[in-house]
């Protein structure tokens, strides 16, 4: 009997659909209105029923906007869109519908939308007489034994009247006839039977058998009427009547009998031999239904199953049934079927509407489905308890009898799950339990709540100078956790200054593919390192948005040749010689080896490796007399100067860098051994005019120059020497007077260093160390390039 049992799936489903889609503006209000009307049964289609919008409080004007709609299982009535009244959709037959029972109604729900509202309408459907009383056989036959006495009392066949009230079967009429009349009696669950009553003796002999006909009639008006044909033969004596071994036979059956089981067998017993003993058993006074569901086995009394019970149809039958001996004598008995309920009814789950996509910022409580779950059975085995699979975040709401709301336990995050088979089940309280469940499926929509985030906390790269310009120098990634137009990340540059220029004309970003190009070629000699940020967006409305930092290292290239600072280049005394590096160095003589006689100054523009300078000796005049400091430069005596050298010496350094590969360059060095000063003018005017020369200007100017410098240092220089003396013989004889701690000069450093910062004016324009002979005694006037200091050295010997 079970019939919509499994899973019900959500499907396209007219009004349901229709629904499902404004739901979202949707307000549950829980009362629901009830309204009630009343008809006729067999009225046309199209008959009205009722203004059920006016009943319900809606204006002609809202109706379009409220959409009125019925929630129907039998399309029985519609409704009109325009003006809102109800009206029978089909013929109604009350006695289809509703069978015997005395009062018949139609439920349903009208469901109002924005907001959404449910009411439930009943329309009660009333009789009319529109069946006619029927016998269930339109002949009866009896058997009466002439020896039956007046008042003897004969059951008749039952007329059946399918209306209700006074519409339904009132009585029965016979022809007229002396020996017999008719009365109607009522038998205790209501329905009226006709009993033959003998009210003359009978004699065989006059008259063998009568023929009359029997006519039901009902309480209409005007009333209908229903004929059958009885046949009264009269038989022969019998004496002792069949007897049922009990009155009233009860059977308690569950609804799911086998069709076809023996229910009970009926047994009588009679006394008579032969035909008159001999027993027939037939149901006697058993309704249309009843006789399509059981059968009576004539010779056994065995009562079997026709048709399956339905608990649900019909919980219980009343049937008599009737022994007849062959003699005419008969005896009745009452049989009582009781049928027990069994779960046989699946619970069914309608959705009545349904939501099939999700915001997911959609809050907590957002009704997401509505629906109705019944069961056919009766309690326990009716009672339904429902309840949603596996850890979502949704959950059942009762809202008013069998209605149920699935609404959202939480806030939903798509980025964790984008769409949710919500499986609502439904368990009967039966043993075992039936279930079904029905499936919603909810897609979560994308909201942008994510911003895009980089794959690295901070990138940073290496780029090596002399780039050319457009080299890719790193790629930047982001992801977006969003979806579609929300995940879309776009790249752009942070703004920034480098040197004064904004960032964006030294690197740019590749708005698609987060790529760093440098757009220009980048020198390690201005730029160090670029710091910049790439900023990553979305697309959504708002966009989201983050950075990351970038640092971009800018490596060192041999790129600088070493550029010698001292001696100054040739180019600078006079019209450039192209590239050497001369000068005029002085030695005296008497050097000892290892002295220091000039120091090459160099610089390198790179870093590291590449600015790392070493000093080689390229070329002599006079190979090992001179020796340079691989890397302080510093030019010194390898040995002794002999007599045999030559008073000029001229030296070539190379400077050169550790860069790979190395560059170079080179200074040109004029040294001049000399005995005396006389000595020196003479070689220094004649290597200043070989400089001079080398510079191509004339040697005589240069010379006269020279001298005259020379002489006036020296003259300077005497005065200096003269008040040196004056001062010491000073402070002598200041010692002499008062009395020494210890011996008289001991204490005085064998060297003194006077600063003389008048002398530095004089000698800005010479860039030579000068040192000068007085008889034994050895001084030393030195200036040192670059430091703007004159010092005079005085030692003793
Ligand atoms: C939901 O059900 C549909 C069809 O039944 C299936 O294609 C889909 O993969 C299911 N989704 C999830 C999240 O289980
Ligand atoms: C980068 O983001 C930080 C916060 O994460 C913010 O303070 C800073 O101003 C941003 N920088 C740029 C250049 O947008």
């Amino acid at each position: 009997s079970s019939s919509g049992g499994g899973k019900r799936r959500l499907g396209p489903g007219g009004g349901r659909a229709l629904l499902g889609a404004v739901l979202l503006c949707v307000w549950w209000r829980a009362a629901a209105e009830r309204v009630r009307y009343t008809i006729a049964e067999e009225l046309g289609r199209g008959s009205l029923v009722g203004p059920l919008a006016r009943d319900l409080g809606l204006s002609a004007d809202e109706l379009p906007a409220r959409k009125l709609r019925l929630s129907e299982e039998k399309q029985y009535f519609t409704v009109n869109e325009e003006n809102g009244n109800l009206y029978v959709n089909e013929r109604l037959d009350r006695e289809e519908m509703c069978g015997e029972s005395a009062t018949c109604s139609v439920s349903f729900e009208a469901l109002v939308h924005n907001p959404l509202n449910v009411f439930l309408v009943t329309v009660a459907i009333e009789d009319v007489n529109d069946n006619a009383p029927r016998f269930l056989q339109d002949q009866f036959q009896l058997e009466i034994n002439e020896l039956t006495a007046p008042g003897a009392r004969f059951y008749l066949g039952i007329a059946e009247d399918a209306d209700v009230g006074s519409n339904s079967l009132q009585g029965y009429e016979l022809g007229t006839n002396e020996n017999f009349a008719v009365e109607v009696k009522e038998s205790q669950d209501g329905s009226k039977f006709a009993e033959l009553v003998l009210r003359r003796a009978l004699d065989r002999e006059i008259e063998q058998s009568f023929n009359l006909v029997l006519t039901a009639l009902d309480g209409g008006d005007p009333p209908r009427t229903g004929t059958a044909q009885l046949r009264i033969n009269v038989t022969d004596a019998n004496d002792n009547p069949p007897v049922f071994a009990q009155a009233e036979y009860t059977v308690r059956l569950p609804e799911d009998v086998p069709v076809g089981s023996t229910l009970t067998t009926v047994r009588a017993t009679d006394a008579d031999e032969g035909l008159y003993g001999e027993i027939k058993y037939s149901f006697k006074k058993i309704t249309e239904k009843s006789s399509q569901t059981f059968r009576l086995d004539s010779d056994t009394g065995a009562i079997s199953l026709l048709r399956s019970l339905d608990f649900e149809k019909s919980d219980s039958y009343e049937l008599e049934v009737q022994a007849d001996d062959g003699g005419g004598l008969f005896h009745t008995a009452k049989v009582v079927v009781t049928v027990t309920d069994v779960n046989d009814n699946v619970p069914e789950i309608s959705v009545r509407s349904a939501l099939s996509e999700i915001s997911e910022d959609a809050p907590s409580g957002t009704i997401v489905a509505l629906l109705h779950v019944r069961d056919k059975d009766s309690e326990p085995n009716g009672k339904v308890r429902c309840s949603i699979d596996g850890d979502v975040p949704f959950r059942l709401e009762k809202s008013y009898e069998d209605y149920y709301r699935v609404v959202t336990a939480r806030e939903l995050d798509r980025e964790q799950v984008s769409e949710y088979n919500v499986t609502v089940r439904a368990a009967d309280g039966g043993s075992p339990a039936l279930q079904s469940s029905a499936v919603l499926c909810l897609r979560v929509l994308d909201v942008n709540d994510n911003a895009p985030v980089f794959a690295e906390e901070r990138y940073s790269a290496r780029v090596a100078e002399n780039n050319a310009a457009g080299a890719l120098v790193l790629t930047v990634r982001a992801t977006d956790a969003d979806w579609g137009q929300n995940a879309r990340v776009r790249y752009r540059l942070g703004e920034g200054r480098v040197r004064g220029a904004p960032l964006s004309s030294y690197v740019s970003v590749q708005a698609e593919t987060g790529a760093l190009y440098a757009l220009r070629s980048l020198d390690y000699e201005q730029v160090r390192e670029l710091r910049l940020w790439v900023v990553a967006e979305d697309g959504g409305a708002p966009a989201l948005s983050s950075n990351v930092s970038v640092e971009v290292q800018i490596v060192d290239e041999n790129d600088n040749a070493p550029q010698v600072l001292y001696p100054a280049p040739a180019a600078a005394l006079g019209s450039g010689s192209g590239g050497a590096w001369s000068g005029v160095e002085l030695a005296p003589r008497w050097s000892e080896p290892g002295a220091l006689v000039a120091k090459v100054v160099a610089v390198d523009a790179d870093a590291g490796q590449n600015a790392w300078l070493s000093y080689e000796l390229a070329k002599a005049t006079e190979p090992g007399l001179f020796r340079v400091g691989l890397h302080s430069g510093e030019v010194r005596t390898a040995r002794s100067p002999l007599a045999r050298d030559a008073a000029r010496q001229s030296l070539v350094v190379v400077v050169k860098d550790h860069g790979r590969p190395a560059l170079s360059a080179t200074a040109t060095l004029s040294v001049v051994l000399a005995e005396s000063v006389a000595e020196l003018l003479a070689e220094m005017g004649s290597a200043a005019d070989e400089a001079a020369a080398a510079a191509g200007e004339p040697a005589g100017s240069l010379t006269r120059w020279l001298v005259l410098a020379v002489a006036a240092v020296s003259c300077l220089f005497l005065a200096f020497l003269l008040l040196l003396l004056a001062l010491r013989l000073r402070r002598w004889h200041r010692q002499q007077l008062l009395p020494p701690a210890s011996g008289a000069l001991r204490g005085v450093p064998v060297s003194h260093f006077v600063g003389i910062d008048g002398v530095r004016a004089f000698l800005q324009s010479y860039s030579h160390d000068v040192s000068l002979t007085a008889d034994s005694r050895k001084s030393h006037l030195s200036w040192k390039p670059g430091t703007g200091k004159c010092s005079f050295q005085f030692t003793e010997k």
